[in-house]
């Protein structure tokens, strides 16, 4: 990669998101926990969450939505510069997921790279994708969000399993003289919080052996009244500075996509920007917290819905483990009704090449074996992009 010095900005021009068809319900958790779909919804707003299946990875459900994304930008995936993956569920610690993605979408000359920022990782990649092209150091970079959580959650605390799902969602950000694209950036990080959401082993800390996996060491756990009062306090803030970064005050933002971990947490962001709800993108009945991947699905759900349009500025805003956040106010420059060229890539089309003489024990947690192997998946529909709330127009792209 060698750099180029003229100054240029950076526009989204690519947008994409894959969801896996196994659905996990609030009823389906009331079977494994002592909870209630009333206690879900009225504490986290999330309905139901997406489970992959057995032969889906981070790299694969990263690489349908990647190739969604670089159709909607018009471009060859052998265009793409640099790909930066933000996710706390690579498919292993070694090699980078960030690199499987790369031969997937067919692309032979790309950078590749993942990045640790738990839920913050896609904000995180889309500032440092932002950076690279302003600085002349690549022109077309692929900025991915993608988890698979749910082979790290314990199915017997409810405190934490009720909460994540998986997906994976793109963009492609391009260098362009024309003014526009990322407007603002704020990203902060607050080590103190390190604790508050964690996976304790598998690290060098800790490796994994038959003694950590016994102690449960291997899950998730997190502190959820610390997490929230983190988030609570930090996103708005987070959010304004992006802002004002860009010179702009809340009202002149037509949409917000905050992080989708809690539908109160994204109340509190309205209430702390002095906003109503109807500037905050809400899918999270639907996905619940699906880390990294919140954002860009959340992002491609609403560009295909209809609720952005050309010259629009909107912001993301997210928070995650570390503590970290991030927020970038962006001005959308692209016709939304390119959203169509993505949808239509199958995801059947798209390989990870497995390794040689090795194979996976079967990856799916005993708990959600028999909700997987159920009848009738769900498939996504987009005119049905937040159940419960009034119904988007239907972009004319869509219809
Ligand atoms: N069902 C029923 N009861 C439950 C459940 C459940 N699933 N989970 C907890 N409870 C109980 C608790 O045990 C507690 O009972 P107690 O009073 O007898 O002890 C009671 O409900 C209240 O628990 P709280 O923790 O006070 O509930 P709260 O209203 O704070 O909601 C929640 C909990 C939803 C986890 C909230 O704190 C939250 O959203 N925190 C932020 C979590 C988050 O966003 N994490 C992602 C971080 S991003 C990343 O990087 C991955």
């Amino acid at each position: 990669m060698t750099a180029d010095t003229r100054p240029r900005y950076a526009h989204l021009t690519g947008w994409g998101r894959y969801a896996p068809a196994g659905v996990l319900t609030n009823a389906d958790l009331e079977r494994m926990v002592d909870t209630s779909d009333e206690w879900i919804v009225s504490r986290t707003g999330i309905r139901e969450r997406r489970v992959a299946a057995a032969h889906e990875t981070t790299a694969s459900m990263a690489a349908v939505a990647s190739l969604r994304a670089i159709a909607v930008a018009g471009i060859d995936p052998a265009d793409i510069d640099l790909i930066l993956l933000g996710t706390l569920t690579p498919d292993y610690w070694m090699p980078a997921t960030a690199a499987l993605v790369k031969e997937a979408i067919g692309n032979t000359r790309a950078v590749a790279m993942d990045l640790a920022a738990a839920c913050s990782g896609f904000v995180y990649g889309y500032a440092t994708a932002q950076a690279y092209i302003t600085s002349g150091m690549a022109r077309h970079v692929l900025v991915i969000g993608a988890e698979l959580l749910t082979r790290f959650l314990d199915y017997s605390d409810r405190n934490t399993c009720i909460l994540f799902g998986d997906g994976a969602g793109a963009v492609v950000l391009s260098a362009s003289d024309e003014a526009g694209g990322g407007l603002g950036v704020e990203l902060t990080t607050e080590p103190q919080g390190a604790y508050m959401i964690w996976l304790p082993s598998g690290g060098s800390k800790s490796p994994p052996s038959a003694a950590t996996i016994a102690r449960g060491e291997h899950f998730i756990r997190m502190e959820g009244k610390e997490t929230y009062r983190f988030a609570t306090r930090t996103l708005a803030t987070t959010a304004l500075a992006a802002i004002e970064h860009a010179g702009l005050k809340p009202d002149d933002i037509s949409l917000f996509i905050p992080h989708q971990a809690n539908i109160r947490i994204i109340e509190a962001v309205a209430k702390g920007l002095d906003l109503s709800m109807d500037r905050m993108f809400v899918n999270v009945d639907r996905y619940g917290n699906t880390s990294a991947a919140s954002i860009p699905i959340a992002l491609a759900e609403a560009a295909n819905s209809g609720r952005i349009k050309v010259g629009d500025r909107i912001v993301i805003v997210a928070f995650g483990a570390g503590f970290t956040s991030g927020a970038v106010a962006i001005q959308w420059t692209v016709d939304p009704a390119r959203g169509a060229l993505g949808e239509a890539i199958s995801p059947d089309s798209v390989h990870v090449r497995p390794p040689l003489d090795w194979d996976s024990v079967d990856p799916i947690p005993d708990a959600l074996a028999e909700i997987l192997a159920r009848p009738g998946r769900v498939p996504l529909d987009l005119s049905d992009v937040v159940p419960g709330e009034p119904e988007p127009a239907a972009h004319p792209a869509l219809r």
